[in-house]
């Protein structure tokens, strides 16, 4: 839950807010963003790392509002497409603290990466750094880049979110040779500055074990190039990945400072630390704001809980079988407990939110119910299946809330169609 959540007046407050307010003023479903809780867990990351650089992962959740949290914050930037890269400049951040990432990045986005003067690009392939030096050459500047290596680290985690293997889309295979030769490609290109090393082992990860191996192997190969070359390569970037908590009892993640001491004893002293944590941020800022639209008992079977958004705003349970909780958040009751499923409104039976959930037993139509820990990869991986309109983002504070994305209406949808 966000730091401000708290039960007061026998309904859900967060920000000092309370959630009929919210569902009144903002309709359902929402994402009800703890602005305080989001500051504050950039500043823990910011203090973990006080001589480094912390990048926000944006694709976890991004807006022009965060990106000036971010900039009062102190925290730089990761984006992975060149949309993300307008809306951090929406947000007034200067392109200089944004890191590019990306294993497809078209030429006009590398394009645009240059003339906007990004700060640093993170190449992917050979051929992206052939195209991206001639882009530079061509501007007459020289682009500081990093090389995203696949350190051969298996992250616990989804296969879908685990990205540190060798088989993977992303980066150059260490064990394979080719980030050695990715990085004697980017020193041979006069228009390219080689300012760091990149990796990213995955997501949701909740032990140690893969960040510290990643930072071993990662300071490795570094000192290894440096000899090789005779060059200093002055940053190491560790990827974001720490996982967060859904449910009460699921495993417990270390904190930034614990991930920090971890890798830090790993890498030399002249080379600056980077991370990119996306989800550790904003994933526990987050509610999900829903209203129960039917309670369907099936006798012998189970009871299902359908509420007005679903599987549109949080693809999760069914893409990676995430498992979430919900409470019930607009009163408290003292009937006792039985276990149901909660639905979104979806056409499709695997369209399930939370599976085998303790409510209540007079949980009826008109009850919000609030999923926490929606902070992360929810709105921003929000379709409009069904032709549903994504939930708007509500940001409170000190008992003021103000929609900083908003809903967006029929209008809107089809404005699309010719
Ligand atoms: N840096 C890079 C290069 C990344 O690829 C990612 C995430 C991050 C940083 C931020 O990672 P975080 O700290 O948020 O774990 N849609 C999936 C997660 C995909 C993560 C992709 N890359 C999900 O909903 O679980």
């Amino acid at each position: 839950w966000p730091h401000t959540a708290s039960w007061a007046g026998e309904e859900l407050r967060i920000g000092g807010v309370g959630v009929r307010e919210l569902a009144a003023e903002f309709g359902t479903p929402a994402y009800v963003l703890d602005e305080e809780d989001f500051l504050e867990r950039c500043a823990r990351w910011r203090q973990a790392l006080p001589d480094g650089e912390v990048h926000y992962g944006g694709k976890a959740f991004l807006c022009p509002e965060v990106v000036r949290w971010l900039d009062t914050a102190g925290l730089c930037l990761d984006v992975c497409t060149g949309g993300e890269l307008a809306v951090a400049v929406a947000g007034g951040m200067d392109p200089a603290r944004v890191v590019f990432h990306g294993n497809n990045k078209s030429l006009a986005e590398l394009r645009r990466a240059v003339s906007w003067r990004v700060g640093c690009v993170v190449v992917d392939s050979f051929s992206e750094i052939g195209r991206l030096a001639a882009l530079a050459a061509e501007a007459g500047v020289r682009q500081s880049v990093m090389v995203r290596v696949t350190p051969g680290v298996e992250a616990h985690t989804h296969e879908f979110i685990a990205t540190g293997g060798d088989d993977s889309k992303f980066g150059f295979s260490l064990r394979a040779g080719l980030a050695a030769e990715a990085v004697r490609r980017v020193l041979a290109e006069p228009s390219l500055e080689l300012t760091g090393l990149h990796s990213h082992i995955g997501s949701q990860i909740t032990d140690l074990a893969g960040f510290t191996l990643a930072a071993h192997r990662m300071a490795g190969f570094l000192r290894a190039m440096e000899d090789e070359h005779g060059v200093t390569i002055p940053k190491l970037d560790l990827g974001g990945g720490l996982g967060i908590v859904h449910r009460n009892g699921d495993p417990l993640p270390p904190r930034p400072d614990e991930v920090v001491a971890a890798v830090r004893e790993a890498v030399p002293d002249h080379v600056r630390l980077a991370v990119e944590p996306g989800r550790s941020i904003a994933g526990p800022t987050a509610v999900a704001l829903y209203e129960v639209g039917t309670v369907k008992e099936i006798p012998g079977a189970r009871t299902y809980v359908s509420v007005d958004g679903g599987m549109s705003d949080n693809p999760r349970p069914a893409m990676y079988g995430a498992a979430y909780t919900a409470v019930l958040a607009s009163r408290l009751s003292t009937a006792p407990t039985r276990e149901v499923t909660v639905v979104g409104k979806h056409c499709e039976s695997g369209d399930v939110l939370v599976r085998d959930l303790p409510l209540p037993s007079d949980v009826r139509p008109g009850d919000l119910l609030a999923v926490p820990a929606s902070g992360a990869y929810q709105r921003s991986m929000a379709s409009n299946y069904n032709h549903v309109t994504r939930p708007p983002v509500v940001a409170v504070r000190d008992g003021v809330a103000r929609v900083i994305v908003r809903r967006e209406t029929e209008e809107d949808l089809l404005r699309l169609y010719v």
